[in-house]
């Protein structure tokens, strides 16, 4: 299962994204879970400690690791470099080990003029198209807030695309905008989960909103998730209730991939 997570700023993709690895890992799934997101913090989220994060390289700054795979130097752009570097090894060699689930923390592709063939970008795009896939194997990609990354073909290869929305219309706004961009770009499955739900009226204000876009599942307003955050600790296992929201979204995610796959 290769699932993205995208939505408007804060509303809880990184929790999410963070929450799903450590429940899919803890099922016995090889997860895989990408920051994708320039400001990267999926790392705490996952319950890495502080000082470790700050240790942590992104993909696309290991230079070296790029001008091997690519034949090219960072920054050399309109050069010649090979279009399919090798990638399989990646999750392996540099995915960093939290709770069960290897990191990896791709980084911010500098787009330089022709940005999107720099060696870099051409390293990401490949190794997000590799990542996998057996079938005991899930990635997770958390990505940047909005919408304008999703131009530059990180999800195409991406089983589902999640949009996390909360209670605010903005981030409905978003996710319909998300939606049609999500169209252009080929992606099969489209699913809305609202985040930091408060009370029912809020749902069924939401609901009314989303029109044709499909809810897949409904994770509370928690004090515990929101203290976690404070304390520099993963949210992933503080809440009951908000845990078994998750595993209720989580499988619900099988389900329909499998049944997408299967059919
Ligand atoms: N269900 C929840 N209840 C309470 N607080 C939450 C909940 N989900 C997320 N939060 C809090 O909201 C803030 C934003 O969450 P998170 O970082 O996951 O959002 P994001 O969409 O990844 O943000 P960004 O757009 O900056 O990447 C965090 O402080 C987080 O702890
Ligand atoms: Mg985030």
């Amino acid at each position: 299962m290769k699932i993205a997570i995208s939505g408007k700023g804060g509303v809880g993709k990184t929790t999410l994204a963070a929450c799903l690895a450590r429940y899919y890992a803890k099922k016995g799934y090889k997860v895989v879970a990408v920051d994708a997101d320039p400001d990267s913090n999926l790392a705490s989220a996952l319950g890495l400690e502080p000082d470790k994060v700050l240790e942590i390289t992104p993909l696309v700054e290991m230079s070296r690791l790029i001008e091997e795979r690519t034949g090219a130097k960072s920054g050399e752009y309109g050069l010649y470099f090979k279009l399919n570097p090798k990638v399989d090894d990646i999750p392996q060699k540099f995915g960093i080990d939290v709770d069960g689930v290897k990191l990896l923390v791709a980084g911010t592709v500098k787009a330089g003029g022709s940005g999107c063939y720099c060696p870099e970008n051409v390293f990401l795009k490949r190794l997000f198209r590799h990542l996998i896939v057996n079938s005991d194997e899930v990635v997770i990609l958390d990505m940047e807030a909005g919408i304008e990354h999703l131009g530059r073909g990180t999800c195409e290869s991406m089983d589902c695309l999640i949009i996390v929305v909360e209670p605010g219309l903005r981030s409905v706004q978003t996710a319909h905008t998300v939606k049609k961009m999500a169209k252009d770009l080929g992606i099969k499955s489209l699913f809305v989960v609202i985040n930091k739900l408060k009370s029912h009226e809020e749902k069924v204000l939401l609901e009314s909103n989303l029109k044709d876009l499909r809810l897949i599942g409904v994770l509370p307003y928690s004090e515990g998730v929101r203290d976690s955050d404070l304390k520099s600790l993963s949210p992933c296992n503080v809440d009951k209730r908000f845990s078994s929201a998750i595993e209720e979204i989580a499988t619900k995610i099988e389900e329909e991939i499998e049944g997408s796959k299967g059919g």
